[in-house]
């Protein structure tokens, strides 16, 4: 029994109009039998499609193409034995016209899309069903047909148009929908149905990329053919890997050398629904003398005979030929033949070597045969029969096939296998590229890059994927240039794609089937030892080993304990997945967690094993399981500074616990994690949105040190974004929070926080003060904290302290000891791995040694942006910069080019992450730089803008070099009135702060 899963397939369902009034009017015997003959035809219908037959209701069938298993052509099956319905419906009609007292006719309708397929019930014999709204759809479809008509939905139409005639047929109405549906009526097939593939619809033509090699064996076997040697050369690869589009681009290249003009070319190309025996031979010959499948016998005979006089066969040979010629040319006659089986297999060779030999006689012939894994066994052994009997002739038996097929071995003529491999990564995105190629597009590369991973090297999954963005709207056509629209990555297995993808799974055992969906329920690629683990069916090494012949999956290396593998192509694994259930989903991302709980001894310590336990949870009924292993893997990506995986993690998170009534701590510990990192990588809006909500959570849960917590890094943000005065507030308000006996390391922090305010106001004295008081709280709090990462916590406030100790102590003239503070943070900080303290430490070394030892500042500069680069702090890499530039700048050789340069960076990361409070800070530096050369107009448009913010900030350590590099300039420039105007501001700056103007000079810049 087929377990249930979910599919897209085409229902079709057919009844008859008018079979009531019958029934009414017949005696039931009668309707019965009339209903069985109608069963029986419109069933054999149904499986020459190889669909199947869901139901029989009244005088209505349901039928399926696409389960229990899928093709790759499903809806041109539904529409094609919708088609052949009509017919045998007519010829039955007429059959029964006499006894019904009227005529019958059918009407249809058809539809393509999701459904859950399988046996409804538990019961033994329970029937195979499909459920879902595609089933009622279609119903409403077939309602809606006109007796004699099909109506199919524009799902279907989509996918089949190339190959039907269609005319509009308005719109349909659904019950409990509020759009309309979109209807066709069926015309009948094309007579010249063009090919499904390629986006010239779309306007968009892709230029053969790659396959050099492929193309110069093409070729050489085609010298080697003139020269008379048979060749057989078969073109094998997965479906869509352009086997096809290879040997076009091959003949049009021959054509274009004129190599073809004396060449002679015979195609045929095999259905998917399969060849009648000798039917590729019956194609090809039937081309070669314009045969139509309606002609009679006679007139068949009539047209060989003809051609084979023109090529100066004799009479006798026609004569040969004549006793097989139905076979040969596949003409349909009932007759039974009269002929010995062997026998006549026998002249059925001689006849087909006939021909083909008098057509080589004359010219050099290319037999291409497409699609051979869909021939039928005879005509490929009489391909090699013939190619082996004239193997000195110049004969080229031209094949394509996919993998599973076996082309014909034949002992003489010369054999060549041409196996088309992925594309590689670049060629897919020149692919894309070349599509696109009349008009620029924006958002080009990371389309590409998409496209190309998806895609997996097949050039057919690649136009699939655009087709299906395109009709997605993501990827919108405008006048001659195409752009892409939000939400292009939310990608699904195009429909184009799915039956072809599903087939090939369909195909499988039962058992290696199961194993393969629970292979995607892991992943992509997937380690052995869990699937192992998490499987409920038995022997797992044949069906693996089945799926890696199957080339479904491959080993990729050692995993633990057992190999790792991964789903040759992400198509496949992402229509796998789709395929179950989605109960069943959640149930095997709960047997996945478990092994991987197993594997890793419930203790995972690898950033992946936390990140896949939190996928796995959060797609089981645990998701706040799930949840707490997303927050642990974003900690631990935040820990090693992986900043957007981090976000990735805490985001996933906060989605899963959202589901999740109940969890509110979760929630806040989720939201604070990601504050940080946001906060870091400058999204402070979206940090402060998070910590404010956890804020009130703390606060309502009574949680003083927390919400204390959050007062701090809500100032830290304010502060940030150059708001002191609420920064200052919120310190405030934290520590009133805490009150006396609250918790130390947290008041530290809060003291500490405001030292540093203090120092940035100007106020050294008191940044003192509040920086030792937060070192002796912390003092007696630091032995005894050694669990939980709180004495993490408390160094970590230490090195902060004796940071902002460090700087006060410099501005008050105390420049050995500011150093030995300074140095003493970075030893803590640096023993501790906290990068972030140490990269304010490298900053202010940095200006504390510039005046002192300049190539030493750089250094320390240089080490500092390499660590705060890896933090993928942005604000700390600003604030080197600017110093690196000041640096380089007593540095006089350096100045001009590294210090504009350095300058120029600061001001770039100030700029784009709004980091006002700092922005003055590279703005003085370059105007210093810019005076420094005689560039008094630069450094006038420079100093300006920095004043403005200085200004608004009023910090002396800002406000006084911008008034002492004005007022020069302006002596410079010869007007004595307002140079004398700023050098007064100027002092009235060092007066107000208490400060020597050399303080201010020499250590512009600390933090
Ligand atoms: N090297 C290539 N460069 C650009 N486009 C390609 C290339 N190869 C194939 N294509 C395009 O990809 C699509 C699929 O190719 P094609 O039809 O030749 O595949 P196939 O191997 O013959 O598949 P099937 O087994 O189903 O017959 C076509 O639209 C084709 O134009
Ligand atoms: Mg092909």
């Amino acid at each position: 029994m087929r377990e249930a899963d979910r599919r897209q397939v085409t229902v079709l369902f057919a009844d008859l109009s008018g079979f009531t009034a019958l029934s009414e009017r017949l005696d039931p015997e009668e309707v019965r039998a009339f209903q069985n003959a109608l069963f029986e035809a419109l069933a054999g219908v149904i499986a020459r499609y190889d669909g199947f037959v869901e139901k029989f209701v009244g005088d209505a069938v349901m039928a399926v193409f696409g389960a229990p298993v899928a093709h790759e052509d499903d809806p041109q099956r539904a529409l094609q034995a919708a088609l052949d319905l009509l017919d045998a419906s007519v010829a039955l009609g007429d059959r029964w016209a006499s006894r019904l007292g009227q005529a019958v006719t059918l009407h249809v309708g058809v539809h393509t899309g999701p459904v859950v397929a399988g046996s409804l019930g538990d019961a033994a014999g329970a029937a195979y069903a499909v459920t879902g709204d595609t089933v009622n759809t279609t119903s409403r479809l077939l309602s809606a047909a006109a007796p004699g008509t099909i109506l199919a939905s524009a799902a279907t139409h989509a996918l089949t148009r190339h190959r039907f005639a269609f005319e509009p047929a308005g719109e349909l109405a659904l019950r409990g929908k509020s759009e309309p549906i979109v209807v066709h009526r069926v015309l009948g097939a094309l007579a010249e149905p063009q090919s499904a593939r390629g986006l010239a619809a779309l306007g968009l033509l892709a230029p053969h990329v790659g396959r050099v090699d492929e193309m110069e064996q093409l070729v050489a076997a085609f010298e080697r053919m003139r020269r008379g040697r048979a060749q057989v050369v078969s073109v094998v690869g997965e479906a869509g890997m352009g086997k096809s589009r290879l040997i076009a681009e091959w003949l049009a290249r021959l054509d274009a050398g004129g190599d073809l003009a004396s060449v002679v070319i015979r195609r045929a190309a095999c259905s998917s629904l399969g060849e009648p025996t000798y039917g590729v031979f019956g194609a090809l010959f039937r081309e070669a003398y314009q045969v139509d499948p309606e002609d009679s016998l006679a007139v068949a005979r009539e047209k060989l005979a003809a051609g084979l006089r023109k090529l100066g066969a004799r009479a006798e040979e026609a004569e040969a030929i004549a006793p097989v010629l139905r076979y040969v040319l596949g003409v349909e006659e009932k007759a039974p033949s009269d002929i010995e089986p062997e026998q006549l297999r026998r002249q059925i060779a001689l006849a087909a070597r006939t021909l083909v030999e008098r057509r080589v006689e004359r010219d050099p012939l290319v037999i291409l045969v497409e699609d051979l894994q869909w021939a039928d066994a005879a005509s490929v052994d009489l391909l090699r029969d013939v190619a082996d009997h004239l193997w000195d002739r110049p004969l080229m038996v031209l094949l394509s096939h996919r993998p599973e097929a076996r082309p014909p071995l034949g002992a003489r003529a010369g054999q060549m296998a041409i196996h088309l491999a992925p594309l590689s990564r670049d060629e897919t995105r020149a692919l894309v590229r070349d599509l696109f190629g009349s008009g620029p597009l924006d958002g080009m590369g990371p389309l590409q890059d998409f496209v190309a991973a998806r895609a997996g090297g097949n050039p057919l999954f690649a136009e699939e994927i655009v087709r299906s963005l395109v009709s997605r709207g993501a990827l919108v056509r405008d006048g001659d240039r195409w752009t892409t629209s939000a939400e292009w990555e939310a990608a699904d297995v195009p429909p184009t794609l799915q039956g072809l993808l599903l087939s090939r799974v369909d195909r499988l055992p039962a058992d290696s089937r199961r194993l393969l969906q629970e292979a995607a329920v892991l992943g992509a690629s997937f380690e052995e030892v869990l699937l192992r683990d998490m499987t409920t069916g038995g022997v797992v090494e044949a069906a693996l080993e089945r799926l890696v012949e199957s080339d479904l999956i491959r080993r990729v290396g050692p995993g633990r304990d057992g190999a790792l593998y991964r789903f040759t192509q992400a198509l496949v694994h992402e229509a796998v997945y789709q395929n179950l259930l989605l109960a069943r989903r959640t149930e095997l991302h709960e047997r996945a967690g478990r092994a991987l709980e197993r594997a890793t001894r419930a203790h995972p310590e690898r950033l992946g094993d936390l990140e896949a336990l939190g996928h796995h949870w959060s797609l089981s009924a645990d998701k706040s399981r799930g949840a707490r292993y997303l927050v642990t893997a974003g900690d631990r990506a935040r820990a090693v500074y992986a900043n957007d995986d981090a976000i990735r993690h805490y985001a996933r998170a906060l989605e899963t616990l959202s589901e999740c009534p109940g969890s509110e701590a979760q929630m806040c510990a989720g939201r604070e994690g990601l504050a940080d990192v946001l906060g870091l990588v400058g999204r402070r809006g979206e940090a402060l949105v998070h910590y404010e909500a956890v804020q009130r959570a703390l606060a309502d849960s009574g949680d003083r040190a927390g919400t204390a917590r959050m007062l701090r890094k809500i100032g830290g943000l304010y502060w940030e974004a150059g708001d002191r005065e609420r920064a200052s507030e919120c310190f405030a308000a934290g520590l009133e929070q805490l009150g006396d006996p609250g918790d130390p390391i947290e008041r530290s922090h809060l003291f500490q926080e405001m030292g540093r305010l203090a120092f940035r106001a100007g106020d050294n004295a008191a940044a003192i003060a509040w920086a030792e008081r937060a070192l002796r709280e912390a003092a007696g709090e630091e032995s005894a904290a050694d669990t939980g990462g709180r004495d993490r916590e408390a160094a970590a406030m230490r090195a902060q302290a004796y940071n902002t100790l460090g700087v006060a102590l410099a501005r008050t003239g105390r420049l050995a000891e500011a150093v030995e503070q300074i140095e003493t943070s970075v030893r803590l900080a640096e023993g501790r791995d906290l990068l972030q303290a140490a990269c304010r430490g490298y900053t202010n070394l940095g200006v504390l040694y510039s005046s002192l030892d300049p190539r030493r500042s750089i250094e320390t500069c240089l080490r500092g942006i390499a660590t705060a680069t890896k933090v993928g702090d942005l604000g700390f890499q600003s604030r080197l910069y600017a110093n690196l530039a000041v640096a380089y700048c007593a540095l006089t050789d350096q100045c001009e080019v590294e210090g504009v340069e350095a300058a120029e960076t600061a001001i770039d990361l100030d700029r784009r992450l709004g980091l006002l409070d700092h922005l003055a800070v590279p703005l003085i530096v370059l105007g210093q730089i810019h005076q420094c050369h005689g560039e008094h107009a630069r450094a006038f448009a420079s100093y300006e803008e920095a004043l403005a913010l200085a200004e608004k900030a009023g910090e002396p350590q800002l406000l006084f070099p911008c008034y002492d590099g004005l007022a020069t300039l302006y002596l410079d420039a010869g007007d004595q009135p307002q140079a004398e105007a700023y050098l007064a501001k100027a002092q009235a700056v060092c007066e107000r702060a208490g400060l020597e103007p050399d303080a201010l000079m020499v250590l512009p810049f600390l933090c």
